[in-house]
């Protein structure tokens, strides 16, 4: 059996003081106190949104309710947690703390803001504050709140998973693909994108806003929106494509998974989904620490362009149809972007821990990810093929247009598009794919 979270916990604790030491000895400041961040409420209204915890909270605590929570964290000693545990019968209040992570922490229980307040240094002056602060902590005097460089740092540490983080996103993976298989079934059932929406929540257990994402559940023609999210509740006339692409979070960590389906009668879209799979796996094969992220993006344009002359889409030679552009009007998005305690996590577009930023090429105007490959990172590859109307318009009226089969782009339009999004893990000599992993776990 694979090794837990609650087991690598403590060295991923380690890790996390031993990062944090160094970033705030390198930005001088004596401590950090990271915030969880309270709800939102929603304007004129008594409500709030769904209270979404901060991932730099959530690194050290993998709870999700910890509203008004605090970490206090001085290098050199043990941290603190000034746990908010208000008397309230109207909502729910964080239990006390349990599991595998409160024996790293001297922790407090604070009933009132005020008491929590209280429970930090007398003098913050040399303190950074992390996270979204209300005028009440914010007017604490602390020397700093979210100082750029020192952000910066701690993000550009998030590329470098630590075996916990793994265990995580790999588990998140788990979960996922066994709601990619329920809504794969609701699918060829000829279910509603919203019952199909449902039969997943309940195969993840997992409600909307527990998920890293609001889930794409598209059907037909509505998986060319790239982020479809309308939910429709009527069954459709007739269901020949589905796109999902929906994840899960395990402790903080997201996957993000999209797979496709044709129904059996589409034959042209159930073969372009079969080709791009393959294509898609062929490009994982060759990640390994040292290539380029946007080399890969650049050569699943390349191979992009390769099945759209293989299945008489277009009628060029692959090089110079991504050279006319043609490959950008059906994949006109990134191959995919870092993954960790956000689902488009941090540090994408940074040279390093001290910037600079890496300029965007011209190009590729969506590409979230311009860093090389280095073990330890953990990224989507999510490559597509999309027939979207706002795209090929335009196309159609450039020479390169010329090209293109219309009659059989048009017979494709009612599908919607493609896209296959895996999860991948970096190794020393090359990667894991833990979505790939995840439904071999479940087949087996
Ligand atoms: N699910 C959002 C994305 O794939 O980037
Ligand atoms: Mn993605
Ligand atoms: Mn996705």
């Amino acid at each position: 059996m694979s090794v837990t979270p609650a087991e690598l916990y403590p060295a991923h604790h380690d890790e996390l003081l031993r990062r944090y030491s160094v970033a705030l000895q390198k930005q001088a400041y004596d401590g950090v106190v990271i915030f969880a961040g309270s709800p939102h409420p929603v304007f004129q209204d008594d409500r709030s949104y769904p209270f979404l915890i901060s991932p730099w909270y959530r690194q050290w605590v993998p709870e999700r309710d910890h509203a008004g929570s605090l970490i206090v964290l001085r290098p050199g000693e043990r941290p603190r947690l000034v746990c908010y545990q208000p008397r309230d019968y109207w909502h729910v209040v964080p239990a006390a703390p349990a599991g595998f992570w409160p024996g790293h922490f001297d922790i407090v229980s604070a009933g009132t803001p005020a008491a929590a307040l209280a429970e930090l240094p007398d003098s913050l002056s040399g303190w950074a504050l992390l996270g979204e602060a209300d005028p009440a902590l914010a007017g604490l005097g602390f020397e700093a709140i979210n100082p750029e460089a020192l952000v910066r740092r701690l993000h550009f540490d998030r590329l470098y998973k630590t075996a916990y983080e793994l265990a995580c996103l790999g588990e998140a993976n788990r979960i996922a693909a066994r709601g990619h298989l329920a809504a794969g079934e609701a699918f060829a059932a000829g279910r509603s994108e919203f019952e199909i929406h449902l039969t997943y929540l309940r195969a993840v257990g997992q409600t909307d806003a527990q998920l890293p994402y609001a889930n794409i559940v598209a059907l037909n023609e509505h998986a060319a929106t790239l982020h479809y999210d309308a939910s429709e509740a009527a069954v459709p006339a007739v269901s020949r494509s589905f796109l999902l692409d929906a994840g899960a979070d395990c402790a903080g960590y997201a996957a993000d998974i999209t797979r496709t389906w044709a129904a059996p009668s589409e034959t042209a879209f159930g073969e372009l989904v079969a080709l791009l799979d393959e294509a898609q796996q062929a490009l994982i094969e060759n990640i390994r620490p040292g290539v380029e992220y946007l080399d890969l993006h650049c050569q699943m344009h390349r191979q992009i362009a390769g099945i759209l002359a293989a299945t008489g889409l277009v009628d060029m030679a692959p090089d110079d149809m991504t050279e006319a552009g043609i490959t950008s009007a059906f994949f006109p998005l990134g191959l995919g972007h870092h993954l960790g305690l956000q689902v488009h996590d941090v540090a994408g577009k940074v040279a390093g821990p001290d910037g600079p930023e890496l300029a965007q090429p011209a190009a590729h105007p969506f590409l979230r990810n311009l860093r090389p490959v280095e073990a330890g990172n953990v990224f989507t590859v999510e490559p597509g093929i999309y027939f979207i109307p706002q795209l090929l318009e335009p196309l159609r009226g450039e020479p390169a247009g010329r090209a293109v089969n219309w009659s059989a782009v048009e017979a494709l339009l009612p599908c919607g598009g493609v896209r296959i999004e895996d999860d991948v893990a970096v190794t020393a000599t090359g990667a894991e794919n833990l979505t790939r992993a995840a439904f071999a776990e479940l087949a087996a």
